[in-house]
């Protein structure tokens, strides 16, 4: 017997001044995604903006339903838009932000586990690193790549 460890590496910033320019855009963005969250039953908004190769952002932000399991969330609202209406063009990097009446949630709003599954595809199919930022009132985190949350990701057909 072995016992193994997996070691994720992400980087912590007190706030989005501190990011790199593209980053804080992209940060922005998703902010600005939330407006277009519905979410009457949760009221947990979250906005997510997905940055192309070619410098385009698409934004997505949760659907709700009264049937609770027909809902969606945000970042498979965007990284599906995205990969509909911009097929050839691969993605870069996501960015995540979610609030509650109106305010920020303090911490970063880590994605569910279909959301990072979902990533990992677009992250497959763009051939290259998938960045996630993850955005909180009093902190936000960025992952090189979707390994980073999503440790030995399903692959074996
Ligand atoms: N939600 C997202 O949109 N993204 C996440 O990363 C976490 C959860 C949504 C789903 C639902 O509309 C609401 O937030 C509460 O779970």
């Amino acid at each position: 017997m072995t016992n193994k460890e997996i070691k994720i590496t992400y980087r912590e910033y007190e706030a989005l001044a501190e990011l790199e320019a593209g980053d804080k855009a992209l940060a922005q963005a998703a902010i600005e995604a939330m407006d277009g969250s519905y979410a009457p039953y949760s009221k947990f908004n979250v906005g997510a903006a997905v940055l192309l190769e070619d410098g385009e952002i698409v934004k997505g932000a949760n659907q709700e339903n009264l049937a609770y399991p027909s809902g969606i969330c945000a970042e498979r609202t965007a990284l599906f838009y995205a990969g509909a209406s911009r097929p050839d063009k691969a993605v870069t990097a996501i960015a995540i932000a979610a609030g509650q009446n109106g305010v920020l949630v303090s911490n970063p709003v880590t994605p569910c586990g279909a959301c990072r599954q979902v990533m990992a595809e677009y992250q497959t199919k763009s051939g290259r690193p998938m960045g996630i930022i993850l955005i909180g009132g009093e902190k936000i985190w960025r992952f090189e790549k979707v390994e980073d949350l999503l440790p030995m990701i399903f692959d074996s057909i």
